[in-house]
């Protein structure tokens, strides 16, 4: 037998004109292939398709779905055809045409009006939130990081997430749950991920926790923003690190409270206040690892923290976002583990762990705050997805998340390792690294403070792009420096950047005779 042909782009399109629009008059003068060719035309003259490829349907399907004769059909299609709106590809069918007629006709063009340009009215909640982006400087999220961009602070290394383990998870969830996935689900989180989180915080995180206590959220920002709307009015105090992760500035104004920027020490967050200073009624902290400075809290300075808390009635809103990452010393437990009083909301992310694209995190909140968080959630965007709740539950309960923690501790501990003895061969003239003992990123002070606006341009202009220290101040005045990240680059592209950069540096210093003025 002879083959078919295969004919590929025979597939059948759906035409994108909304013909279930068009409205025909029985009892109107006009008739009907005239009321007929006027609404397609004055669809088409829309200008939404003036696409060549849109097809429309077959005089058939048309006559059938409107109601009437093929001939009548036919009838206001050829005048479409004849005046150029339509053409026919033999065999295909009938196509928009490519040039519709008032896009070459000027006698029927609509009179154009210069719109006014009035300042849009924007509240003053979205006014007050500390971003100053703009346009498509949205688009690549809150790091920046770009396509070919390289050292960027706080991206995990997301080509290591095993894909193929997470679909064949997802379909197998799929088939058990079936329908039951695609329904609105519970505002608290799924409740094997709730139990399977439990289980791990408990053994990893040295948690004391039950399923019950744990809400399911789309992320760390969720959870503070959940939280700080649960516990404070607008206009209450909280207090937050400085420097800070720029993230919970943006939510906490979000939410209308109050910010007050605490100091950093080497033990922590700075407790000691003036006596004018107003109470907080929340306080956000990275214990195991200081963003961005990478200070681990002392345990005296946990227990400090904590029975301030106490005293005072206040919450803290524990960020516990990359513990997992340790790489010196036994792991720490985190603070909820050891408040006796239920003041510790703690929250976790998979951002670093698997990936920040899933948007899933998880709060743990004292027990008589779990109500007041589920209807928030409830009343914010109900709940994340069951299908990405379920799998990340099988994802738990089969191992896999302990595994991959394990290795990527490995391979990111590698990396550290080759990032610290590269960056101090090949810089170490112009940076003094301060190496924490977790998390992903490094920073590195400037040993000459009056190079950091050179160093900033030439990061920006080659793509070796640290961030500039500053940039998470809020009234902290700290020494010029960067903060490198590490964790997402092999060691060659690690290399490879830093020769780069210092490169530019020492060409830029030649330029400027940087050797001569600093002897
Ligand atoms: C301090 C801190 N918390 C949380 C996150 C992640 O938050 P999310 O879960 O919203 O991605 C980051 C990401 O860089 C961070 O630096």
């Amino acid at each position: 037998m002879p083959k078919r042909k295969s004919r590929p782009q025979k597939r059948r399109r759906r035409s994108i004109i909304a013909f279930e629009m068009i409205r025909l008059d029985r009892t109107a003068t006009e008739p009907l292939h005239e009321q007929l060719y006027r609404q397609i035309r004055d669809e088409l003259k829309s200008g939404k398709f003036s696409e060549g490829s849109s097809r429309l349907p077959s005089s058939r399907v048309l006559a059938i779905e409107r109601g009437v004769s093929r001939s009548t059909v036919r009838l206001a299609l050829s005048k479409l055809h004849a005046e150029g709106y339509v053409c026919s590809k033999p065999g295909s069918g009938t196509f928009v045409a490519n040039l519709l007629p008032e896009s070459f006709l000027t006698a029927d063009q609509p009179r154009t009006y210069q719109p006014i340009q009035r300042p849009a009215r924007i509240s003053d909640r979205a006014r007050a939130i500390p971003d100053k982006r703009a346009g498509n400087q949205f688009d690549l999220g809150a790091t920046g990081a770009g396509p070919g961009v390289s050292l960027v602070a706080s991206i995990p290394a997301v080509d290591e997430f095993p894909i193929a383990v997470w679909e064949r998870l997802r379909a197998q969830v799929l088939a058990k749950k079936g329908v039951n996935l695609l329904r609105y689900s519970s505002n608290r989180g799924d409740v094997d991920l709730r139990k399977a989180l439990a289980a791990y915080l408990c053994d990893f995180r040295a948690a004391r926790c039950h399923p019950d206590q744990i809400v399911i959220v789309a992320g760390m920002q969720q959870a503070m923003l959940i939280s700080a709307m649960a516990v404070l009015n607008p206009g209450e105090t909280t207090w937050i690190e400085d420097p800070c992760y720029q993230q919970t500035r943006r939510v906490l104004s979000l939410a209308g409270v109050k910010i007050v920027p605490k100091a950093i020490d080497t033990q922590g967050i700075v407790i000691a206040r003036s006596p004018k200073e107003p109470l907080p009624r929340m306080i956000y902290v990275t214990p195991s690892h200081q963003f961005p400075l990478g200070v681990t809290m002392s345990f005296q300075r946990r227990t400090d923290l904590l029975e301030f808390a106490r005293a005072h009635s206040a919450y803290i809103f524990e960020d516990d976002y990359d513990a997992e990452f340790r790489f010196v010393g036994p792991p720490l437990p985190s603070l909820q583990g050891i408040d006796n009083a239920n003041r510790v909301i703690y929250a976790g992310t998979v951002s670093k762990i698997l990936c920040p694209s899933l948007r899933l995190g998880y709060i743990v909140a004292p027990e008589q705050l779990v109500d007041s968080f589920v209807k928030i959630r409830s009343a914010m965007d109900q709940h994340s997805s069951p299908i990405d709740q379920a799998t990340m539950a099988r994802f738990i309960t089969e191992g896999f998340f302990l595994s991959h923690i394990k290795r990527m501790r490995k391979i990111y501990a590698e990396r550290r390792d080759f990032f610290i003895k590269q960056f101090n061969e090949l810089l170490g003239d112009r940076f003094t690294l301060q190496v924490p003992e977790a998390g992903l990123n490094i920073v590195a002070w400037l040993k000459r403070e009056e190079d950091f606006e050179m160093v900033k341009n030439i990061t920006s202009e080659i793509g070796v792009r640290p961030s500039g220290l500053s940039f998470f101040c809020i009234q902290a005045k700290l020494k010029p420096a960067f903060v490198f990240g590490f964790a997402a680059w092999t060691p060659t592209q690690i290399r490879e950047s830093l020769v780069k950069l210092a490169s530019a540096l020492r060409n830029h210093g030649k330029n400027s005779n940087y050797g001569r003025q600093s002897r």
